[in-house]
């Protein structure tokens, strides 16, 4: 009978995190959100990495404290190699070998963007694990891929964006309306007060998988500019249908690409991961879509969907039962692929 405790660490963008995982469950996930970034619209690389500095040994300490177990008691330390802000994953990185060279533990580096999909293989009440093979579309203010997953390493990207990320095409329309950063969770609850086909934005073509959002954020850019012209209170009276109107269209967006991806694969088992996930509309869409379209939708637990170390640790779990590790002299790298 085996009894691993892995730690791991998250430090890519503006989180810091740590979590424990004993086998398979997790017993700890703690997650030191930098509120720097609001006052500025978006993340600075800069401050990250100081806040990570700053945050490092607390979250560890305590991601140890809340799965009551001390240092020694560990297997393995993971840690988030890429893709990520270098200056972030610089801390992340050293703080991660420092730690297993002085318990002499193996080392494991994690690819975030795998880990983002391998959050669904947590042990966790009530939800359940997609089988493979299936397709994994993470949606974050970061990244947006379709993935073909065939087993826990075996991962192809199908599509992905070709410029902004759809957390960024959330997040830069609500900056155009005059909303905080980041503006998703704002625009999803303002949406379900709105008309969705209130306005209407045209959807960008992108030939196969692929998606993107840049041209998005500039249609509704001039749709704004022109109505406000004729209207100084045009956003304030409509503002409701605005969000619901661009949630709707980018919602669309998405789920065009999945209905494609399930016709070219063949494979109806849909992951979803990353912060657009919590979107309620998108959720809503994925659930029609197996009435609609026969898909079988997986949601992981939402604090296991946003940037997290939990699924770092799960990662490192799978990792330490291969047998594979990294040694000493491995580096960060900041556009990592999967
Ligand atoms: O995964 P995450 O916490 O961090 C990374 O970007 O990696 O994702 C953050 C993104 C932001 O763009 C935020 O606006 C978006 O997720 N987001 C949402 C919602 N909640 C978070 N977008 C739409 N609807 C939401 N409910
Ligand atoms: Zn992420």
């Amino acid at each position: 009978e085996q009894n691993i405790y892995i730690l791991g660490i998250e430090s890519s963008c503006d989180d810091t995190a740590a979590s424990v995982i004993h086998n398979g469950k997790i017993l700890s996930n703690v997650v030191a959100t930098q509120k720097i970034h609001e006052e500025f619209g978006g993340v600075v690389p800069e401050l990250a990495s100081r806040a990570h500095q700053q945050n490092i040994v607390p979250v560890v300490s305590q991601a140890l404290k809340k799965a009551n177990i001390n240092k020694e008691q560990l297997h393995a330390v993971a840690f988030t190699r890429g893709p990520g802000l270098m200056g972030s994953l610089l801390v992340g990185t050293s703080f991660a070998k420092s730690l297993a060279y002085g318990l002499n533990i193996p080392l494991i580096d994690v690819n975030h963007m795998q880990a983002h999909i391998l959050a669904h293989f947590i042990d966790e009440e009530g939800f359940e694990k997609p089988p493979f093979p299936f397709l994994a579309m993470t949606i974050s203010g970061g990244h947006t891929q379709i993935v073909r997953v065939d087993s826990y390493f075996e991962m192809t990207v199908i599509g992905e964006t070709i410029d902004d990320a759809v957390g960024e095409a959330f997040d830069k329309s609500g900056k155009i309306l005059g909303l905080g950063y980041p503006a998703g969770p704002e625009i999803d609850k303002r949406a379900k007060l709105g008309n969705p086909k209130a306005f209407k934005f045209t959807k960008p073509k992108v030939a196969g998988l692929n998606f993107s959002f840049s041209g998005f954020k500039t249609a509704v850019l001039y749709f704004i500019q022109r109505e406000v012209k004729a209207n100084p209170n045009f956003i304030a009276e409509n503002l409701n249908d605005i969000c619901a109107s661009i949630q709707f269209t980018i919602i669309g967006i998405l789920i065009d690409k999945l209905k494609l991806a399930t016709k070219e694969t063949g494979i109806k088992h849909i992951a979803i991961g990353g912060g657009v996930s919590a979107n309620s509309g998108i959720r809503q869409a994925l659930k029609d879509g197996e009435q609609k379209f026969g898909w079988t939708t997986y949601v992981p637990k939402f604090e296991f969907t946003t940037d997290n170390a939990a699924m770092i640790a799960i990662v490192g779990y799978l990792k330490y039962l291969d047998g594979d590790f990294a040694e000493q002299d491995v580096v960060a790298s900041a556009r990592l692929k999967i």
